[in-house]
């Protein structure tokens, strides 16, 4: 009778990180064979940055991640960094700028960064099979057995790289999570992160005509605040500031919103009442923000005459539905439309250096499934390489 298929390492989940380990196991002589239920490798990488792929951002440092334990970051992060993966994408003469604020996008389409890893892996010996899911996972002596696609294999070392729950209809699934508790290792509470906010039905409908209107902001949950672009839609509030607090945000919370940061629009408003008071005041407001969003503020506040009928009273209000708007979102739509999943596998379980799980000698677990979560911008991919090339170091 044939024997199960034997390798060094076997990784679960052909996504950035695990693609990213197996190349570096590959290229150090282990055997390598990456396992993934789905039809293509690395589909997150291909939607993602609106198909330019945000492959990393020059700035990523511990402070840009969400973690019960922010320390846990530093080791991968400095040992693998923006620079080296940049390195690699210049080798593969894959064109690249910087959009903004260090994020760094391909000029072309995310499909490089897929070739160029798929390409790397080939390059160092790598197996990959596609479409085969794992039906049963267990220990066997020092290393592990499995059964995925059909076949029976055995491994050394392990490692889970299938990411969070975010897209289920993208093939998402709490895999790694199940694997985590079922070798007796802590997982922390799982929710969506960078992900649109919601409103309750009477406040969606006063703002439903702002579905659309976009706007700078700086908006703050607590201490954490980000500034950057917000979207008003049909269900509550989107936009990049928005999903940046939303991995802050707790239900209950209420979030503050400055819809015209660096500017003191009560001052404002007075002085153009000085000046010229037969101006209205949605006018003045209009010069800060979008026409409509001033129109409803004005509305909203009974400031539909002109300055010079408008006490102090009234276009402080105004001004302050401007400057502080403090509103109360009712959730988030969910891990149907979050690019990434808090929580995770507690990284109390993990080695910072390596990825393993320090009580279960060969487990490794990398990339998104760890409870460790980037802010919008590159950093989640930061996080899947440097996870990923730490461990594959190391298995
Ligand atoms: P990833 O999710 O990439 O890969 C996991 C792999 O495991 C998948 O191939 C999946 O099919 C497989 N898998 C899952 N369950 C399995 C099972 N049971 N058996 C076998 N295989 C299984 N980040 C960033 O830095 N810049 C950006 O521009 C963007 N843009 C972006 C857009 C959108 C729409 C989303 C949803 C997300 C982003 N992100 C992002 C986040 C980024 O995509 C994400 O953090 C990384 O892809 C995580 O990499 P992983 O390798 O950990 O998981």
């Amino acid at each position: 009778m044939k024997g199960p298929q034997s390798f060094d390492v076997v990784v679960v989940g052909a996504g950035a990180a695990g693609m990213m380990c197996a190349i570096e196991a590959g290229k150090r002589g282990r055997r390598v064979l990456v396992l993934d239920h789905a039809k293509a490798p690395g589909e997150k990488i291909r939607i993602s940055g609106g198909g330019r792929c945000n492959f990393t951002n020059i700035h990523a440092g511990p402070k840009n991640f969400v973690s019960a334990n922010p320390r846990f970051a530093i080791s991968a992060l400095s040992r693998y960094r923006p620079a080296d993966f940049t390195a690699l994408v210049d080798r593969y003469g894959i064109a690249w700028h910087e959009k903004t604020l260090g994020q760094l996008f391909c000029d072309g389409s995310s499909r490089q960064i897929i070739d160029m890893l798929l390409t790397e892996m080939k390059a160092a010996g790598v197996e990959l099979r596609l479409q085969a899911p794992v039906d049963r996972l267990e220990r066997e002596g020092e290393g592990f057995r499995l059964s995925a696609g059909g076949a029976e294999i055995v491994c050394s070392s392990l490692v889970i790289a299938t990411g969070g729950k975010s897209i289920p209809k993208m093939g998402a699934t709490g895999f790694g999570y199940q694997v985590a508790e079922r070798f007796g290792l802590k997982v922390t509470e799982t929710r969506p992160g960078l992900v649109p906010l919601t409103f309750e039905a009477g406040l969606l409908s006063r703002l439903a005509p702002l579905a659309g209107v976009a706007v700078d902001v700086r908006v703050s949950c607590g201490k954490t605040r980000f500034e950057g672009a917000m979207l008003f839609t049909h269900r509550g509030l989107s936009g990049p500031a928005i999903l940046q607090i939303s991995s802050y945000w707790r239900e209950g919370q209420a979030i503050t919103v400055d819809m015209a940061p660096g500017a003191d629009v009560f001052e404002a408003l007075r002085q153009a009442r000085a000046e010229r008071g037969r101006q209205s005041v949605a006018g003045v407001l209009a010069q800060h923000l979008p026409r409509r969003l001033a129109e409803l503020i004005c509305e909203t506040h009974g400031a539909t005459a002109n300055l010079a009928d408008a006490g102090d009273k009234r276009l402080r209000a105004v001004a302050e539905a401007v400057n502080a708007w403090t509103v109360k979102p009712v959730g988030s739509e969910g891990y149907r439309t979050a690019e990434v999943t808090l929580g995770g596998v507690d990284t109390g379980e993990l080695d910072s250096r390596t990825m393993a799980a320090r009580r279960i000698p060969g487990l490794y677990f990398i990339g998104e499934v760890v409870d460790v979560t980037g802010w919008l911008g590159g950093y989640n991919f930061q996080w899947a390489w440097a996870s990923g090339w730490c461990a594959g170091q190391a298995v």
